[in-house]
């Protein structure tokens, strides 16, 4: 999937550590308790897990968070591991920041007896580990030796050691020395009996992501004479720069997207990102695949970060065994749990459905924000609840315990500052109880009839300016993404070029970028009978980032039955007046507006007064044997509402039972969660068959009172 990405460069096989396992094979058992069915069990799991996840019993929801040790005194760390017992604690992630601790040179042995009595100590007491390669902050001596290897931003300021993520993705000098690390560590540890996953890195380019010194730039070159096979006219042609006098002789005269006077080439940025998101993916691989080849049983990860912008999660997820993702919706967003729908939904679809690890939430506050304002009561449960019920196996933290040094010492951890007779920790022990009680749903799939199409380089050049409208993907993701959520409608992510057909309805916002492929795809879904909902901005440009042209949206105005002549963005404090069939009196829409013409389309909504007045901002038009919906502004939350509604009942889209608002509904492997996101009780129907509430062991029919943010877990009729 990585599309347009070169092969990592150096031969990163060569700098394999291939010296013996210090723990031998993998069943081998260290310390005092001999577990070797433990051992078996988790090394076949990881087996199945990571290869065709067919999980078999017994299955378990993985419950814990990142385990810093390095940060306390080590008489602390038996106590650390009996509040892990307490809690349920069965999965953590140790090292992510260790490298300072672990070496003390380029190449030079690992000095880490340390970390030997950390995982024996938790192989002891049952809790796995996600060993992390600790290549995520590299150490001042590292720095010291290679300054070169600071990154440097579009206006030329090389950033400084002090923080962490400081290195340039193209510097070889990084590049070689994590996978040396890597490699270390996987020498070391593969074979020890805790070890259950890889965590290569950490959040790739979440402080970095994109790199402007000299070395990027020849890497860059590099790049592009391989994207455009050494021709320079073909990068003239794509970039399009006949346009102020760009126009390139030789690829040596092209350096990344610095700084500029005026408005920089489009093309150019986004094939700067193209690259940069490559170059980072490239680092990501190198030490993966030498995990891949020391541990080919061993299944690796990397923690994705949802919609997040610079690094395209698809060939990213493609290159995992299991996909994580960092969740962090905010607490003081009325919306923050519907956000975090989103990203559960994301998570799973990027792995193709498999179970996926949530693999950093905060039991309470960030310290990141400028005001942190913690979890209510009851919403670290439920929230955790809603990840498991949309696909999660796993509910882990940043961190275990909350540091008492360093820049994130005010961010919440699972053991709070205040110790144990605190409310954190009896929500933390609370909830691992709870996820005991949801073992039955591990493994277990989720079927959904509604995909939102989502492609990170169309995102890129949505988002690049000198367009209409600044618009921002993720809210238009967000606002269809919206009204399904709360009819309970299950709501999987794709990729536009992706195998569309087990979906009733595509929505495809601000798709500005498509391929051809991508255009054809679309249509074929709707000739074979499919519904699809295309919005404004769609269609656009070709992933050159040129216009089609002949009227908007050139591929799929035939699908669409109209074209947009022109567009009509609104200002933000406007609102157009909207009448129609699924219009009530108040209907309006805002951000966008367009003149249309339509040829053979059915207005279901138009602009009802002002000079755009009867202009389409809905339409319909049969194709083939389904139907393209088309929409032109973005409606009210009520009327877009009431059309999402007729879209998927005309689509044929299962409706699931009509429940209260404020209560989530999911189904899971034949699991219904209902999780009450409010803090007032709330009645709801759980139908007329006796189930079983996995929480709380007692049964449920006709009506359940759900507390304040509690939730029911219902057992498939026939596991009473
Ligand atoms: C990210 C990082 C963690 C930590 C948390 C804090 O997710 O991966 O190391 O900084 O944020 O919220």
């Amino acid at each position: 999937m990585a599309r347009g990405c070169l092969a990592p460069s150096g031969h990163w096989s060569t700098l394999i550590d291939r010296r013996p396992l210090r723990y031998g094979p993998r069943n081998h058992t260290v310390g005092a308790t001999d577990k070797p069915l433990v051992a078996l069990e988790r090394s076949l799991r990881m087996r199945m897990e990571a290869r065709s996840l067919e999980i078999p019993t017994p299955r378990r929801i993985r419950y814990g968070g990142d385990y810093n040790p390095e940060q306390w005194p080590e008489h602390l760390w038996a106590e650390d591991v009996a509040l892990m017992a307490e809690a349920g604690v069965n999965l953590v992630t140790v090292g992510v920041f260790s490298w300072a601790q672990l070496q003390g040179g380029l190449g030079a042995e690992l000095s880490a007896d340390w970390l030997d009595r950390v995982l024996d100590l938790l192989y002891e007491v049952g809790v796995g580990v996600d060993l992390a390669t600790a290549t995520a902050s590299p150490p001042p001596w590292l720095v010291r030796a290679h300054p070169d290897i600071l990154p440097v931003s579009a206006d030329g300021v090389r950033m400084s050691l002090g923080g962490r993520q400081h290195y340039c993705p193209s510097s070889s000098v990084y590049r070689d020395a994590a996978v040396d690390l890597a490699s270390r560590i996987a020498s070391r540890y593969g074979g020890h009996p805790a070890l259950e996953l890889w965590h290569i890195g950490n959040e790739y380019g979440s402080r970095v992501n994109a790199c402007y010194c000299e070395v990027s730039a020849a890497a860059f070159r590099k790049w592009l004479r391989d994207r455009y096979n050494d021709d320079i006219d073909e990068l003239n042609r794509a970039w399009g720069t006949a346009f102020w006098s760009q126009r390139y002789l030789d690829f040596d005269e092209v350096g990344p997207p610095r700084t500029a006077p005026s408005m920089r080439n489009p093309t150019h940025q986004l094939d700067f990102l193209r690259f940069s998101d490559c170059e980072l993916r490239a680092c990501y691989l190198a030490e993966r695949d030498v995990l891949r080849v020391a541990t080919p049983q061993v299944p690796v990860t990397t923690n994705l970060m949802g919609l997040f912008q610079p690094t395209d999660s698809w060939a990213w997820a493609a290159e995992m065994d299991i996909v994580s993702v960092d969740r962090y919706p905010d607490p003081a967003d009325p919306y923050a749990h519907v956000q975090a729908a989103l990203v559960a939904d994301l998570t799973r679809s990027l792995g193709a459905g498999r179970p996926w690890y949530l693999m950093e939430q905060a039991p309470g506050a960030v310290n990141w924000r400028p005001t942190n304002v913690p979890k209510n009561r009851g919403e670290f449960r439920t929230w955790s609840l809603q990840a498991v019920a949309r696909g999660a196996d796993a509910v882990l933290q940043f961190q275990w315990r909350a540091s008492a040094a360093g820049a994130e010492k005010f961010h919440s951890g699972m053991v709070p500052h205040g110790g144990v007779d605190t409310r954190q920790w009896r929500e933390v022990v609370a909830l691992g109880a709870d996820l005991r009680n949801l073992a039955p749903l591990a493994g277990t799939p989720i079927s959904a009839h509604v995909a939102l199409l989502v492609d990170w380089e169309s995102w890129w050049a949505l988002e690049l300016g000198s367009h209409p409208a600044q618009l921002r993907l993720p809210e238009l993701l967000f606002e269809l993404y919206q009204p399904l959520f709360d009819s309970g409608t299950t709501v999987d992510f794709a990729h536009p070029e992706s195998d569309l057909s087990q979906y009733r309805l595509i929505l495809a916002p601000a798709l500005y970028m498509v391929s051809g492929r991508a255009a054809t795809n679309l249509i074929a879904h709707v000739d074979s009978g499919g519904c699809a909902l295309i919005t404004y901005f769609s269609g656009i440009v070709d992933p050159d980032d040129h216009v089609r042209l002949g009227g908007y949206p050139a591929p799929w105005r035939d699908l669409l039955g109209l074209d947009v002549e022109e567009f009509s963005p609104l200002p933000s404090n406007e609102t157009l007046p909207l009448r129609g069939s699924v219009a009530h009196s108040r209907s309006t829409g805002r951000r966008w507006a367009e003149l249309v013409r339509l040829r053979g389309a059915r207005p279901l909504l138009e602009i009802a007064a002002g000079p755009l007045e009867g202009q389409p901002a809905a339409t319909v038009h049969r194709y083939g044997r389904g139907a393209a919906y088309y929409l032109a502004t973005t409606p009210d939350p009520a009327t877009l509402t009431a059309l999402i509604s007729e879209i998927t009942f005309e689509a044929g889209v299962p409706t699931a039972p009509p429940r209260p608002v404020g209560v989530e509904a999911v189904e899971r492997g034949g699991h219904v969660v209902l999780i009450n996101h409010t803090d007032a009780p709330i009645d709801a129907d759980v139908g007329a068959n006796p189930r079983r509430d996995l929480l709380s062991g007692s049964m449920k029919h006709h009506s359940v009172t759900l507390p304040p943010r509690g939730a029911v877990v219902l057992a498939p009729a026939e596991n009473l």
